[in-house]
Protein backbone atom coordinates (compact mmCIF):
# COMPACT_ATOMS: atom_id res chain seq x y z
CA UNK A 1 0.00 0.00 0.00
CA UNK A 2 1.15 3.55 -0.74
CA UNK A 3 1.13 6.17 1.74
CA UNK A 4 0.68 9.79 1.67
CA UNK A 5 0.52 12.19 4.19
CA UNK A 6 -2.56 14.86 4.28
CA UNK A 7 -1.17 17.90 5.00
CA UNK A 8 0.02 21.14 3.26
CA UNK A 9 3.18 21.80 6.18
CA UNK A 10 6.75 21.55 4.64
CA UNK A 11 8.04 20.77 8.05
CA UNK A 12 6.10 17.52 8.04
CA UNK A 13 6.68 16.83 4.65
CA UNK A 14 10.27 16.98 4.87
CA UNK A 15 10.34 14.96 7.80
CA UNK A 16 7.80 12.13 6.63
CA UNK A 17 10.28 11.99 3.35
CA UNK A 18 13.31 11.69 5.60
CA UNK A 19 11.79 8.95 7.08
CA UNK A 20 11.44 7.32 3.26
CA UNK A 21 8.24 6.22 3.84
CA UNK A 22 6.50 9.13 1.79
CA UNK A 23 4.66 8.06 -1.76
CA UNK A 24 2.77 11.26 -2.54
CA UNK A 25 1.06 14.37 -0.15
CA UNK A 26 -2.52 15.74 -0.34
CA UNK A 27 -3.93 18.87 0.40
CA UNK A 28 -6.96 20.48 0.57
CA UNK A 29 -8.41 24.17 0.86
CA UNK A 30 -8.37 23.78 5.27
CA UNK A 31 -5.33 22.43 4.78
CA UNK A 32 -3.86 25.32 3.36
CA UNK A 33 -5.79 27.47 5.78
CA UNK A 34 -4.34 26.34 8.44
CA UNK A 35 -1.20 27.02 6.89
CA UNK A 36 -1.75 30.84 6.30
CA UNK A 37 0.27 30.82 2.66
CA UNK A 38 -0.36 31.06 -1.01
CA UNK A 39 -1.63 27.74 -2.20
CA UNK A 40 -0.05 27.65 -5.93
CA UNK A 41 3.52 28.90 -4.02
CA UNK A 42 3.12 26.14 -1.62
CA UNK A 43 1.98 23.41 -4.56
CA UNK A 44 5.38 23.96 -6.12
CA UNK A 45 7.60 24.30 -2.74
CA UNK A 46 5.77 20.67 -1.96
CA UNK A 47 6.46 18.97 -5.40
CA UNK A 48 10.27 20.13 -4.95
CA UNK A 49 10.55 17.78 -1.51
CA UNK A 50 8.18 15.16 -3.61
CA UNK A 51 8.40 13.68 -6.60
CA UNK A 52 5.10 10.96 -6.06
CA UNK A 53 1.78 12.50 -6.78
CA UNK A 54 0.92 15.86 -5.21
CA UNK A 55 -3.15 16.59 -4.87
CA UNK A 56 -4.23 20.05 -5.75
CA UNK A 57 -7.56 20.77 -4.97
CA UNK A 58 -9.42 23.17 -6.68
CA UNK A 59 -11.96 25.95 -5.25
CA UNK A 60 -13.84 26.28 -7.82
CA UNK A 61 -17.09 24.52 -8.06
CA UNK A 62 -18.73 24.97 -11.68
CA UNK A 63 -17.44 22.40 -14.68
CA UNK A 64 -15.93 25.80 -16.35
CA UNK A 65 -14.32 27.10 -13.36
CA UNK A 66 -12.95 23.92 -12.39
CA UNK A 67 -11.46 23.02 -15.44
CA UNK A 68 -9.40 26.26 -16.39
CA UNK A 69 -8.18 25.89 -12.66
CA UNK A 70 -6.79 22.63 -12.94
CA UNK A 71 -5.18 22.86 -15.44
CA UNK A 72 -3.71 25.75 -14.63
CA UNK A 73 -2.86 23.86 -11.29
CA UNK A 74 -1.76 21.25 -13.54
CA UNK A 75 1.23 23.16 -14.90
CA UNK A 76 2.68 24.38 -11.35
CA UNK A 77 4.53 20.81 -11.87
CA UNK A 78 4.34 17.08 -13.52
CA UNK A 79 3.50 15.14 -10.21
CA UNK A 80 0.49 17.50 -9.39
CA UNK A 81 -2.96 15.87 -9.74
CA UNK A 82 -5.72 17.82 -10.09
CA UNK A 83 -8.44 17.55 -6.93
CA UNK A 84 -12.01 17.67 -7.67
CA UNK A 85 -15.46 17.25 -5.68
CA UNK A 86 -17.30 14.27 -6.31
CA UNK A 87 -20.26 15.95 -8.01
CA UNK A 88 -21.51 15.80 -11.29
CA UNK A 89 -19.79 19.20 -12.33
CA UNK A 90 -16.68 17.02 -10.49
CA UNK A 91 -17.63 14.05 -13.35
CA UNK A 92 -17.31 16.53 -16.10
CA UNK A 93 -14.34 18.04 -15.00
CA UNK A 94 -12.49 14.71 -14.18
CA UNK A 95 -13.62 13.32 -17.68
CA UNK A 96 -12.41 16.50 -19.41
CA UNK A 97 -9.06 16.91 -17.57
CA UNK A 98 -8.28 12.95 -18.20
CA UNK A 99 -9.09 12.99 -21.55
CA UNK A 100 -6.17 15.57 -21.98
CA UNK A 101 -3.78 13.56 -19.82
CA UNK A 102 -4.50 15.62 -16.72
CA UNK A 103 -4.79 13.27 -13.49
CA UNK A 104 -7.58 13.76 -11.06
CA UNK A 105 -8.29 12.82 -7.52
CA UNK A 106 -11.76 12.72 -6.97
CA UNK A 107 -12.24 13.38 -3.51
CA UNK A 108 -15.56 14.05 -0.89
CA UNK A 109 -16.66 9.90 -1.76
CA UNK A 110 -19.58 8.83 0.56
CA UNK A 111 -20.78 6.59 -1.27
CA UNK A 112 -19.39 3.43 -3.72
CA UNK A 113 -21.48 4.26 -6.73
CA UNK A 114 -19.59 7.64 -6.49
CA UNK A 115 -16.41 5.91 -6.98
CA UNK A 116 -17.98 3.88 -10.24
CA UNK A 117 -19.14 6.60 -11.77
CA UNK A 118 -15.13 8.93 -11.53
CA UNK A 119 -13.73 5.32 -12.50
CA UNK A 120 -15.84 5.73 -15.74
CA UNK A 121 -14.76 9.04 -15.86
CA UNK A 122 -10.86 8.26 -15.90
CA UNK A 123 -9.90 9.40 -12.60
CA UNK A 124 -6.86 8.71 -11.53
CA UNK A 125 -7.40 8.13 -7.40
CA UNK A 126 -10.72 8.05 -6.09
CA UNK A 127 -10.68 9.79 -1.92
CA UNK A 128 -13.24 7.59 0.43
CA UNK A 129 -13.49 9.80 3.74
CA UNK A 130 -13.36 6.78 6.35
CA UNK A 131 -12.98 9.20 9.50
CA UNK A 132 -16.20 11.43 8.28
CA UNK A 133 -18.37 8.39 7.65
CA UNK A 134 -17.65 7.05 11.28
CA UNK A 135 -18.05 10.25 12.94
CA UNK A 136 -21.98 10.06 11.98
CA UNK A 137 -22.38 6.52 13.24
CA UNK A 138 -21.66 4.44 10.22
CA UNK A 139 -18.89 2.14 9.19
CA UNK A 140 -16.36 4.02 6.61
CA UNK A 141 -14.45 0.95 6.38
CA UNK A 142 -17.44 -0.75 4.71
CA UNK A 143 -16.74 1.56 1.47
CA UNK A 144 -13.55 0.57 0.68
CA UNK A 145 -14.23 -2.52 1.16
CA UNK A 146 -17.58 -2.09 -1.50
CA UNK A 147 -15.30 0.51 -3.88
CA UNK A 148 -12.66 -2.32 -3.44
CA UNK A 149 -14.93 -5.45 -4.91
CA UNK A 150 -16.47 -2.86 -7.39
CA UNK A 151 -12.97 -1.92 -9.19
CA UNK A 152 -12.24 -5.58 -8.87
CA UNK A 153 -15.49 -6.79 -10.64
CA UNK A 154 -14.50 -4.86 -13.58
CA UNK A 155 -10.65 -4.09 -13.62
CA UNK A 156 -11.05 -0.79 -12.92
CA UNK A 157 -7.40 1.07 -13.02
CA UNK A 158 -8.54 3.30 -10.63
CA UNK A 159 -6.46 3.83 -7.10
CA UNK A 160 -8.51 3.82 -3.84
CA UNK A 161 -7.16 6.78 -1.70
CA UNK A 162 -8.56 6.05 1.80
CA UNK A 163 -8.82 9.55 3.39
CA UNK A 164 -10.24 10.96 6.92
CA UNK A 165 -7.76 8.67 7.93
CA UNK A 166 -7.24 9.40 12.30
CA UNK A 167 -5.31 6.50 13.71
CA UNK A 168 -3.16 3.81 13.03
CA UNK A 169 -6.09 1.04 13.47
CA UNK A 170 -7.71 2.77 9.91
CA UNK A 171 -4.16 2.01 8.79
CA UNK A 172 -4.25 -1.49 9.49
CA UNK A 173 -7.64 -1.88 7.92
CA UNK A 174 -6.94 0.17 5.51
CA UNK A 175 -4.10 -2.17 4.46
CA UNK A 176 -5.57 -5.43 5.20
CA UNK A 177 -8.85 -4.69 2.68
CA UNK A 178 -6.32 -3.70 0.04
CA UNK A 179 -6.67 0.54 -0.11
CA UNK A 180 -3.95 1.09 -3.15
CA UNK A 181 -3.19 4.06 -0.94
CA UNK A 182 -3.50 5.92 2.87
CA UNK A 183 -3.41 9.49 2.99
CA UNK A 184 -2.53 10.10 6.67
CA UNK A 185 -2.01 12.79 9.39
CA UNK A 186 1.57 13.30 9.77
CA UNK A 187 1.15 12.52 13.94
CA UNK A 188 -0.46 8.70 13.03
CA UNK A 189 3.09 8.12 11.14
CA UNK A 190 4.63 8.23 14.60
CA UNK A 191 2.05 6.59 16.35
CA UNK A 192 2.45 3.63 14.38
CA UNK A 193 5.85 3.55 15.15
CA UNK A 194 5.38 4.34 18.77
CA UNK A 195 5.28 0.54 21.07
CA UNK A 196 5.70 0.23 24.91
CA UNK A 197 8.06 -3.20 23.67
CA UNK A 198 10.26 -1.42 21.37
CA UNK A 199 10.93 1.35 24.06
CA UNK A 200 11.38 -0.91 26.93
CA UNK A 201 13.25 -3.22 25.13
CA UNK A 202 15.52 -0.83 23.68
CA UNK A 203 16.02 0.64 27.63
CA UNK A 204 16.73 -2.61 28.71
CA UNK A 205 19.52 -3.52 26.09
CA UNK A 206 21.24 -0.26 26.77
CA UNK A 207 21.10 -0.74 30.49
CA UNK A 208 22.88 -4.16 30.07
CA UNK A 209 25.79 -3.19 28.15
CA UNK A 210 25.93 -0.14 30.51
CA UNK A 211 26.00 -2.78 33.60
CA UNK A 212 28.80 -4.74 31.59
CA UNK A 213 30.63 -2.30 29.74
CA UNK A 214 30.26 0.88 31.33
O1 LIG B 1 -7.79 15.51 2.64
C1 LIG B 1 -9.05 15.00 2.89
C2 LIG B 1 -9.26 14.25 4.18
O2 LIG B 1 -8.18 13.43 4.47
C3 LIG B 1 -9.75 15.08 5.32
O3 LIG B 1 -9.73 14.43 6.56
O4 LIG B 1 -9.85 14.47 9.03
O5 LIG B 1 -10.68 16.45 7.72
O6 LIG B 1 -11.95 14.31 7.73
P1 LIG B 1 -10.59 14.95 7.82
Amino acid sequence: MELYIDTANLDQIRQAHGMGVLDGVTTNPTLIAKEGVDYGKRLAEICEVVSGPVSAEVIATTFDEMLAEGKDRATIADNIVVKLPSTVDGLRACKSLSDEGIRTNMTLCFQSLQALMVAKAGAYLVSPFIGRIDDIGEDGMELIVKIRQIYDNYGLPTKILAASIRHPNHLLQCAMVGADVATVPFDVIGKVMNHPLTDSGLERFLADYKKAFG
